[in-house]
């Protein structure tokens, strides 16, 4: 075990009492707090999604991953729901603007992109969730679906969801205040994120499950990023529960 590269480099990047203000720091350039697509169509999302109150007990309790799905449509408020969630902004003191998961020195290395496959109001394809505005940045005109279940190793459900999420990491964001370390805690991000949004799903009616087997090259292709200043971390596919009338 000790030969991985996880368990090297979860030691690599230790914090000890001794080294911890003499350590080295590499000098990682910043970058921007935000992903912007300017030339994007931009879709507001919207906020009228106020729910009846929820109880995070059966939430948690009934919470179970979900890889069968009604095939009705799942509502664009809904979704925005989910957004606000996993990824919406909640806070802000001074500059620093907080958001509805927490994030290592608050610097939200993860970004947040969607398959939008069965949405009522929202044509089929890629989008990027613009967290700064609440909206959607569209990506592509094409449902994808299919194309992201085959890099997912051919998971079929995943292509029967209403949305999948996909997250991504600007490793800069973390890495350039943090170093090895901060790999960690974009890990730990985008786990955050992805439990938020399974919660919330499930306050919504729907259930999600968590995918984090897939080819990596594969899915950073078709969300059209580089795969090292930002790469896919994690994914989940999401979609309303068959009830029995269904
Ligand atoms: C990091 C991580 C990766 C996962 N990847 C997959 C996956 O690729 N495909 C899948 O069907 N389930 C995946 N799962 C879901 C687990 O199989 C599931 O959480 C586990 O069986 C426990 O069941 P529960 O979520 O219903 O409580 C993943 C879960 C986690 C936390």
């Amino acid at each position: 075990m000790k030969e991985t590269k996880g368990f090297q480099y979860l030691e690599g990047s230790r914090f000890d009492r001794l080294s911890i203000e003499t350590r080295h720091k590499p000098a990682i350039a910043k970058v921007e707090p935000f992903k912007r697509y300017p030339q994007a169509d931009k879709i507001p999302l919207p906020r009228s999604w106020i729910l009846a109150e929820e109880h995070l007990i059966p939430l948690l309790q009934h919470r179970r991953s979900l890889r069968k799905y009604s095939t009705e449509p799942l509502s664009l408020e809904h979704l925005a729901f989910m957004f606000w969630a996993s990824q919406g902004i909640t806070g802000q003191a001074g500059r620093y603007l907080f958001r509805a998961a927490p994030s290592g020195g608050a610097l939200y290395p993860v970004e947040t992109y969607i398959n939008a496959h069965s949405i009522q109001g929202l044509d089929a394809g890629l989008y990027h969730f613009d967290a700064e505005h609440f909206a959607l940045d569209r990506l592509t005109v094409q449902d994808q679906a299919e194309a992201l279940a085959l890099a997912c190793l051919d998971q079929k459900f995943m292509a029967q969801a209403a949305v999948i999420f996909l997250w991504t990491g600007i490793f800069r964001r973390a890495m350039s205040k943090y170093g090895d370390r901060g790999m960690r805690y974009i890990l730990l991000d985008a786990g955050h994120i992805c439990q938020n949004l399974l919660l919330a799903a499930e306050a919504v009616g729907c259930g999600g499950c968590p995918v984090g087997a897939f080819y990596d090259n594969e899915l950073n292709q078709l969300l059209q990023i580089d795969g090292e200043e930002e790469s896919i971390l994690y994914a989940a596919a999401v979609g309303r529960k068959i009830l029995p009338r269904d």
